[in-house]
């Protein structure tokens, strides 16, 4: 099985795993760190609805507390027919760890389908640590 044909069956496990009562919107992401590991995430919503917290950020917060400080590549699929591409907030911590808006960023649908762009496609201004007076 192909790498492709993995992350695709991996990500349609996961997403069985999402807590989204309220939306009843699955999504699961995956995120590769520069030292090949991977994390997973799924949304994880709330009663109080804007505590919940999207896949993406999930995955990417798991890698950062094991220790991942710079990502590659970011994997999203939903259980919409279509790719869909990571919200704004998400856009933003995805930034945070990426080398100079070179994260791809790859969007599946439960079929396969899937979009591909680069982090400075979606997001091509991009407020980061470097206009800070803190260096990180
Ligand atoms: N959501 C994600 O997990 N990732 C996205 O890229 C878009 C939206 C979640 C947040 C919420 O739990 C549900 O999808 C509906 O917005």
């Amino acid at each position: 099985m192909g790498d492709r044909e993995e992350m695709l069956e991996s990500l349609l496990k996961i997403m069985g795993n999402s807590y989204s009562p309220y939306s009843r919107f699955r999504v699961a992401s995956a995120v590769m760190c520069s030292d090949g590991r991977i994390f997973t995430g799924v949304n994880v919503e709330n009663s109080s609805y804007g505590l919940s917290v999207c896949a993406e950020r999930v995955a990417i917060f798991k890698a950062v507390s094991e220790g991942c400080r710079e990502i590659t590549k970011v994997y999203v699929m939903s259980d919409y027919s279509e790719p869909i591409p990571p919200c704004g907030a998400c856009l933003q911590v995805i930034s945070e760890f990426s080398r100079s808006g070179e994260v791809e960023i790859i969007m599946y649908s439960p079929k396969g389908s899937s979009i591909k762009r680069k982090l400075s496609e979606l997001l091509p201004l991009r407020f980061n640590k470097d206009v800070l007076r803190y260096k990180v």
